[in-house]
């Protein structure tokens, strides 16, 4: 698969991030890339390479698994290397997301960071805002969800506190959510099941940032 994006796709997350500060759109990603992103984030798993989430930044920095309950792996670190055919696939739809959305909003997105998550049954992430534990922005928060099946009763919802009231979305595989990360709270309800995840967020570059 390339990165391509439709247009309407494009419109419809640009107009939702214009107006509401959210978007969600179901069947963002196909049903067999899917499938191959939650084996491997499994596999990951089974090897002991996702790690309890911190919270916090500096000093403060630490596992609060009352506070966040996910196991993470980052894809886009130094040394994480090129990764597997799906997850080049993935991240090239993400870059063109980004485009899309520099060209329909200028918003300056100047690079994506984005992990792996898996929420065990019970696991939450209290209400919070996306802030950046060092350095440059984060200014879209981008959520694609990996379950190839999940029903309402799962549990699990992202809920995100909006203007107009809370909205829940349903964490099924291939969903997208993405909302403005330093305007809207949001928060991971408890699921029956494990829950997966690719999580990023397309950051700004600010005078602190410059290398
Ligand atoms: C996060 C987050 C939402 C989700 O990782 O910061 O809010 O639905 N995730 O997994
Ligand atoms: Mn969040």
């Amino acid at each position: 698969m390339n990165g391509a994006l439709d247009p309407a796709t494009l419109t419809a997350i640009a107009d939702g991030l214009a107006g509401p500060g959210w978007a969600v759109v179901p069947g963002f990603l196909p049903s067999p890339l899917v499938q191959v992103l939650a084996a491997e984030l499994q596999a990951r798993d089974a090897a002991g390479d996702l790690r309890p989430a911190a919270v916090g930044a500096g000093d403060r920095r630490a596992i609060r698994t009352d506070v966040r309950g996910d196991r993470i792996q980052w894809l886009t670190e130094a040394g994480s290397g090129a990764g597997s055919e799906a997850e080049r696939a993935v991240l090239a739809r993400l870059e063109a997301l980004r485009l899309g959305l520099n060209g329909a909003l200028q918003l300056g997105l100047f690079e994506l960071e984005c992990h792996y998550a898996c929420y065990s049954p019970g696991a939450t992430y209290a209400r919070h805002l996306d802030r950046s534990p060092a350095g440059a922005e984060r200014v879209v928060s981008v959520v694609q969800y990996l379950n190839a099946d999940w029903s309402a009763s799962d549990g699990g919802e992202l809920r995100i506190h909006a203007d107009a009231g809370d909205v829940d979305v349903v964490p099924l595989g291939g969903t997208l959510a993405v909302f403005l990360s330093e305007r809207l709270e949001h928060e991971v309800r408890p699921a029956r099941r494990a829950r997966l995840s690719l999580t990023g967020w397309f950051r700004r570059r600010t005078p602190g940032s410059w290398k």
